[in-house]
């Protein structure tokens, strides 16, 4: 009877996917709580390289059993394509290993029209979504107009689409964008109906079975703690519920559930946000290019879900104690180690500097980070590849250094650190 919480510490792009793999070999359920095909996880197995949206990364393991969770928004498009990709790979993708909630919500073409006219009006201020259509799904959820999956098993689906679509096109036009043909929407939707109607589940009921029955359930994050709708750097921000406590409400688990959780906040060995907003520890030029690679690797700095170059920098640990309170972390994973292999000296953010006063909490939340300056423990590097080690008694003194101190900081203990991207790339912490 475990619940185990994997959840992004950062701004998203911690490694989450490849951490998930990694449990899901252990666990009876993996299951995605919140967001849609924003999300974008990789997960390293062989030659391949698998880009998860929409299906929990622990469907590359053999066993456990995927759910995708009512607190998702979901593109039926991206998760038909999803599902074909796995296949492609031998991986079995049917209703006996995937079960969709009743409750999640859909996300229609209008939701990315939508979703892309937004931020393009807001101009300078825009908040760089991914254009995938999650506020506008998010928004008519919480507007009560949403479709949700559960539509897709009913008589009305095509009625409806039709209203939301052209509720949808009123919007499009006030904002000099393309409307959207109803038509065309309601045929796609009832092929996708045919397909995906076998998956619709109440999963939450049977999550909650399983748990009472002793199974374990990992519960899959997407994005991160800062992109959180409620205590992430507000307006850049995602739609949903990242933090751990989602879980609840995105998987419609009770709080039993929650008693002796682990909550492991994946956190990666530097800094990066893909879009606007603030970033205290960012840097720029030749700093940044080594941090974040050319993109000759897959797994430099570029997004998984639009390619972007993400932005990059120092390991904040006042946003990061600020994740550890909020999702009530009980470890930490502390992924891509062997990125820091050959700098000469590495910072590590303790505490902030406004004029002559030093903060080691935040003031008000993370949105205001304006004019407040890092104040830097400055660690020494090391030059060793780290990329075949398995053993901690292996790593080098100064990384291991590295991780002592982001855990004295955090006053939490490192279970895992990684030093490659494939699967067994990592190192338990002893
Ligand atoms: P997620 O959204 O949190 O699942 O993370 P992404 O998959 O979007 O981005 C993480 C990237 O880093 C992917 O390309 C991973 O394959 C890669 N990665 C994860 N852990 C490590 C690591 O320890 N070392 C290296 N070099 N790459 C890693
Ligand atoms: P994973 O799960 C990194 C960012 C976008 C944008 C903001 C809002 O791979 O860690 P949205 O499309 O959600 O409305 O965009 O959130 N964002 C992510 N950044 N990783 C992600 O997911 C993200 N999902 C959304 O770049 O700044
Ligand atoms: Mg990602």
């Amino acid at each position: 009877m475990t619940l185990q919480i994997i959840v992004g510490a950062q701004w998203g792009d911690e490694g989450k996917g490849r951490i998930v793999d990694w449990f899901a070999a252990s666990s009876d359920y993996v299951a995605r709580y919140n967001g849609g095909d924003n999300a974008g996880h990789s997960v390293t197995v062989g030659k391949n390289l698998f880009k998860l949206h929409l299906i929990p990364s622990g469907i590359i393991q053999k066993n456990a059993i995927a759910i995708l969770g009512n607190g998702m928004v979901i593109n039926p498009a991206s998760l038909l394509e999803e599902m074909e990709m796995l296949r492609a790979h031998g991986i079995i993708v049917n209703p006996s290993r995937l079960r969709i909630s009743y409750g999640a919500h859909v996300i229609l073409p209008s939701h990315q029209a939508l979703d892309k006219a937004l931020d393009t009006a807001r101009g300078k201020d825009n908040i760089g979504t991914t254009g995938k259509g999650i506020g506008p799904a998010y928004t008519d959820k919480a507007v009560r107009r949403g479709i949700r999956m559960i539509d897709l098993l009913s008589p009305d689906l095509p009625t409806k689409l039709g209203s939301l679509t052209n509720q949808i096109n009123d919007q499009l036009i006030q904002l000099h964008a393309e409307p959207l043909d109803p038509e065309k929407v309601i045929s796609k939707f009832l092929e996708y109906q045919a397909i995906l109607s076998p998956y619709i589940a109440d999963t939450s009921l049977e999550l909650s079975k399983a748990f009472n029955d002793g199974k374990s359930i990992l519960a899959e994050g997407a994005q991160g703690t800062l992109l959180d709708i409620d205590h992430g750097t507000y307006p850049f921000v995602t739609s949903s519920n990242v933090t751990a406590t989602g879980v609840f409400p995105g998987l419609g688990l009770g709080l039993n559930a929650a008693q002796n959780a682990i909550v492991t906040g994946v956190c990666k060995s530097f800094q990066t946000r893909v879009g606007s907003g603030p970033f205290p520890t960012e840097v720029f030029g030749a700093e940044a290019e080594r941090l974040r690679g050319t993109g000759a690797n897959p797994w430099d700095e570029f997004g998984t879900t639009t390619g972007r170059a993400r932005r990059v920098g120092w390991l904040d640990g006042v946003l990061l104690n600020y994740s550890a309170r909020i999702n009530g972390l009980t470890e930490l994973i502390i992924t891509k180690m062997d990125i820091l292999t050959g700098l000469e000296k590495i910072n590590y953010c303790l505490a902030y500097k406004k004029g002559a006063t030093q903060f080691t909490d935040l003031v008000n939340g993370p949105s205001d980070l304006n004019g407040y300056e890092p104040i830097y423990d400055q660690l020494v590097g090391w030059d060793q590849d780290l990329g075949s080690i398995r053993k901690w008694a292996e790593l080098p003194k100064a990384a291991q250094d590295y991780v002592r101190a982001i855990s004295d900081h955090t006053r939490l203990p490192v279970k895992m650190v990684c030093v490659g991207p494939e699967r067994d790339q990592v190192v338990l912490v002893n």
